[in-house]
C-alpha cells in the first residue's frame, strides 16, 4: 500500500519504520526540519531497541521517504496514519493545535485530489474530537464528503516506549473506531495478520478506550504502590503480597467486576475499606487511592438519588434490596441507603425483594429489620405486582435474572424504568428505560 504518516515522533517513527519493513512504501511528514533531515539520513528521531538498525534498513530500500509537504504526501498516497501530538495545556485539557491544523491541511490537499482517501487517526483525543472537530474541517475545507470521497477511523495506538517494535509486532488488541467499511478493510489488510483479536466499533469507543487502558494501568500502579506503602510498617513483605493477589485468576486478575453498574456494599468490602484507612492512619501513611474508593462509591448512590428526582414523580418502586442477588444480607447494601436516602427527600417508596421477604416470614432477617431498618421493613410488598401497580417510577436494583424476567410482562407505557441491575436486553421493554450512567 501506498502509506502516509503524519507526525513522526514515537508512534509515527516506530509505524513508518515497520510499515516500511513489511513491505508498504511510506511517506512520513513531520514540520520538524530536524526530525526530517535525521530520518532522511537514515537515522532515527527515537531511540528504541532496533529502531536505528530498522530506519537505516527501510530508507536505504527507498520504501520510506519523508517530506514535509502535506499535500505531495496525499497526493501520493490513499491512507494516512495521524500520530502527531497531542499534549497537555497548562489547565489540563488536551492541547489539539497539531490535530487541527493538519485537519485543515488535508481539507486544503483533498480538493486537488479526486481518488479517494482514507485517514485514520491515532493521536489519542478526547471522544468527539474526530467527528467534531476533525471531519468538519476536512469537509468545510475541502467541500468534500465523508464516506463518499474520504473515510475516517480512529484507531488506538498502544505500544509503549522501549518495546514499541515488538509492541507494533505483538499488540493486546487491535481496535479500529470507524462507521466505513473501506476503512476497516483496508485495515484488516495490513493489521488483519497480527497475533490478537481484531475489533470494529464506534469512533467514540475507540476514542474513550484509549483513554480508559491508560488510566486503567495508572490505576494498577498506583493500588500496587498502596499496598506496598501500607505494607512496610506492618512488615509485610508486598512482592509477596502481590503476587498471591496475582495468583487469583477468578475474582483479581479477570473480568469480574469490570462491568459497570450500581454502587458496592455489602459485609466485606466497605468494612474492610474502612480498617485500611484506619490502619494508614494508625502508620501515618497516606493513601489517596485507596481512601478515595468509598467516597466514589457515595458519589455513584447520589447519582442514582438525583435520577430518581429528576424524573418529577413521587411514586417510586425499588425492586431489589439485599447487596446482591441470591442473598437476603442487608448489611451496607446500597440499595438500602438509596432507599433511606429517597425516604428522606419525601418520596412514597415501596419495596419488594423475594429473599429478604421470605427470609422476613422465615424468622431469619427479621430481627435485624425490625432492629436495624425498621422504617424500610414497612416498606416491603409481597408481590413483584403490588410494587409495579404502586410506582410511576421502577428502579430495578436486582441482578436477578428470574426477576428480570418476572418484571417485563408487569411493565406498561407509562412506566420510567432506572436500571441499575444493569439489564442484558432491553430491546422489548413497554416503558421508558433510562440507565443509571449508560
Ligand atoms: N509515545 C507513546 O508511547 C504513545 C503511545 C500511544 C499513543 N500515543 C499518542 O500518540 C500521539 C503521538 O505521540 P508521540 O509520543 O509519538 O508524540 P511526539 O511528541 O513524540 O511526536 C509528535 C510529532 O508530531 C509532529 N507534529 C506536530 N505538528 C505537526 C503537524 N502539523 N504536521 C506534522 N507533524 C506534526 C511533531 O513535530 C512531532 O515529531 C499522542 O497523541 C500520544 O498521546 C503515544
Amino acid at each position: 500500500m501506498n502509506i502516509s504518516i503524519f507526525g513522526l515522533g514515537y508512534v509515527g517513527a516506530v509505524s513508518l519504520a515497520c510499515l516500511a519493513r513489511d513491505g508498504h512504501r511510506v511517506f512520513g511528514v513531520d514540520i520538524d526540519p530536524h526530525k526530517l533531515a535525521l530520518i532522511r539520513s537514515g537515522k532515527s528521531p527515537i531511540v528504541e531497541e532496533g529502531i536505528q538498525e530498522l530506519m537505516a534498513q527501510v530508507i536505504s530500500s527507498g520504501r520510506a521517504t519523508v517530506t514535509d509537504q502535506v499535500s505531495e504526501a496525499l497526493r501520493e498516497t490513499d491512507l494516512s496514519f495521524i500520530c502527531v501530538g497531542t499534549p497537555s495545556s497548562y489547565n489540563g485539557s488536551q492541547d489539539q493545535g497539531a490535530l487541527l491544523s493538519i485537519a485543515r491541511q488535508f481539507g486544503e490537499a483533498l480538493k486537488n485530489k479526486d481518488r479517494h482517501h482514507v485517514f485514520i487517526f491515532r493521536s489519542t483525543v478526547v471522544p468527539g474530537t474526530v467527528e467534531e472537530l476533525l471531519v468538519p474541517l476536512i469537509e468545510q475545507q475541502s467541500g468534500k464528503k465523508r464516506n463518499v470521497d474520504f473515510s475516517v477511523g480512529f484507531q488506538p495506538e498502544f505500544l509503549r516506549e522501549g518495546s514499541s517494535i515488538k509492541d507494533y509486532d505483538k499488540p493486546p488488541f487491535t481496535i479500529i473506531g470507524t462507521d466505513s467499511d473501506r476503512a476497516t478493510e483496508v485495515l484488516k489488510d495490513l493489521f488483519g495478520h497480527l497475533p490478537c483479536q481484531f475489533n470494529r466499533t464506534s469512533i467514540r469507543t475507540a476514542e474513550m478506550v484509549k483513554y480508559c487502558c491508560n488510566n486503567f494501568h495508572a490505576l494498577k500502579i498506583t493500588f500496587a504502590n498502596e499496598v506496598a506503602r501500607l505494607c512496610e510498617p506492618l512488615k509485610v513483605n508486598p512482592f509477596e503480597v502481590m503476587e498471591l493477589v496475582c495468583q487469583d485468576k477468578q475474582l483479581n486478575i479477570s473480568t469480574a467486576y469490570l462491568r459497570p453498574g450500581f454502587a458496592f456494599g455489602g459485609s466485606c468490602l466497605p468494612k474492610d475499606l474502612r480498617a485500611t484507612m484506619y490502619m494508614a492512619k494508625n502508620h501515618d501513611i497516606d493513601l489517596p487511592l485507596t481512601g478515595s474508593m468509598l467516597p466514589s462509591n457515595r458519589v455513584h448512590i447520589d447519582h442514582a438519588i438525583n435520577k430518581v428526582l429528576s424524573l418529577g414523580s413521587r411514586k417510586v418502586a425499588l425492586v431489589g434490596l439485599a447487596f446482591k442477588p441470591g442473598t437476603d444480607d442487608l448489611r451496607e447494601s446500597p440499595l438500602v441507603t438509596l432507599a433511606e436516602r429517597l425516604l428522606g427527600k419525601g418520596v412514597n417508596l415501596a419495596v419488594y425483594d423475594g429473599e429478604v421477604h421470605l427470609s422476613r416470614l422465615l424468622g431469619a432477617n427479621k430481627r435485624y429489620i425490625e432492629e436495624h431498618i425498621p422504617h424500610i421493613g414497612e416498606l416491603l410488598r409481597p408481590t413483584l405486582e403490588e410494587v409495579v401497580a404502586h410506582a410511576d417510577v421502577l428502579i430495578l436494583g436486582s441482578g436477578d435474572k428470574q426477576v428480570h424476567a418476572e418484571l417485563k410482562p408487569l411493565l406498561k407505557a407509562q412506566h420510567k424504568l432506572i436500571d441499575l441491575a444493569p439489564l442484558k436486553d432491553i430491546s422489548d421493554l413497554p416503558c421508558q428505560y433510562l440507565g443509571l450512567a449508560w
